[in-house]
């Protein structure tokens, strides 16, 4: 979910454009030229892959596909778009998520809106989705629960994907709720989410039984929140992160809950963070769970944990 950084140690330059009106209009910016200019300045500040994220924001900008952008390189920008464009450089200097500035991500093929009181949702979690909608499609009318839903990208995708699905999706953050309920009425599935405010640790919602209950939780060691890559140590919500002292307080917490609340073909579904996958399996069959699978990520780190409440 999240990548260490080694934090640039090289002086953070702000990227400059003609500031007063006048110089705007007497100093045409040329695409190419800007481009280049801001991935020298996102280089500098130590933002990754700086080149590709000058095309993003540019396209943004310019409100083009990012492949179309070789067809403006010789074009100018017009006043309001420098000024844009400024604020979206200034921002990723300042090590401002990408899909921050944009307002968007895009999860599983669908885009999502995103801002501060979610989680950008990140590739590796794709996977989680696709498995979560997999078991929810072999069933008709299957029952789903996302616990920490933040943007949603869970609880939509799957609905998206298993149409006759029922989601319950969870989250302690009452500003995340507003984010996913957007984005599940962006995608036409808003109703048949429910969303439910509260902290899993302390009851799952209703009583009924789960096909499929999926979660990303949060699952970084509280001490290890400081030395992260700075867009996510600054600009992610901090409850997204903190799976406190060792980073398995969620999964303690969900092994006992969960369980209990599956019937007996569903399937717990729990992304976990690198070297968590043996741990969180622990967990699991001490509760009297059963241990199905540990299914790696693209980079094959183990990452998702795939447990049924039967254990005989
Ligand atoms: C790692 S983020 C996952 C967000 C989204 N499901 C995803 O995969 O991108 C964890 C989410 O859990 C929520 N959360 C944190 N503590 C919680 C708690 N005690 N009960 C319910 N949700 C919680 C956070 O607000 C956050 O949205």
């Amino acid at each position: 979910m999240v990548q260490v950084f080694q934090e640039s140690t090289q002086p953070i330059e702000r990227f400059s454009l003609p500031e007063s009106p006048s110089n705007l209009q007497s100093a045409p910016v040329i695409i190419r030229t800007a481009l280049q200019e801001a991935t020298t300045a996102l280089n500098t500040a130590g933002v990754e892959n700086a080149a590709a994220n000058a095309e993003w924001l540019m396209a943004e900008v310019l409100g083009c596909p990012r492949p179309e952008l070789p067809l403006h390189w010789s074009e100018t920008l017009e006043a309001t778009q420098i000024q844009r464009w400024q604020s979206l450089v200034d921002g990723r200097v300042d090590r401002i998520p990408l899909q921050h500035l944009l307002g968007t991500a895009e999860f599983c093929g669908l885009a999502f809106e995103i801002n501060s009181s979610v989680l950008a949702p990140r590739p590796e979690t794709e996977l989680l989705a696709e498995a979560a909608w997999a078991v929810a499609a072999i069933k008709e009318e299957s029952v789903v629960l996302d616990i920490g839903t933040g943007s949603g990208c869970l609880a939509v995708s799957v609905a998206v994907h298993a149409e006759e699905t029922t989601i319950h999706a969870l989250d302690i953050s009452n500003a995340a709720i507003n984010v996913a309920r957007a984005n599940a009425e962006r995608h036409g599935v808003a109703e048949r989410i429910i969303f439910h405010e509260g902290d899993a640790r302390v009851a799952l919602p209703g009583t009924c039984l789960f096909d499929v209950i999926v979660s990303n939780p949060p699952y970084i060691p509280s001490a290890e929140i400081e030395s992260l890559q700075i867009e996510v140590r600054d600009h992610d919500p901090r409850l997204a992160l903190d799976g406190g002292l060792d980073g398995l307080e969620f999964y303690r917490s969900l092994a006992v809950s969960c369980l209990s609340r599956l019937r007996s073909d569903g399937r717990l579904l729990l992304e976990v963070g690198d070297g968590q996958g043996e741990v969180v399996a622990d967990l699991i069959t001490a509760q009297g769970g059963r241990v199905l699978e540990i299914l790696p990520d693209l980079n094959n780190i183990e990452r998702i944990v795939v447990a049924s409440s039967d254990n005989s």
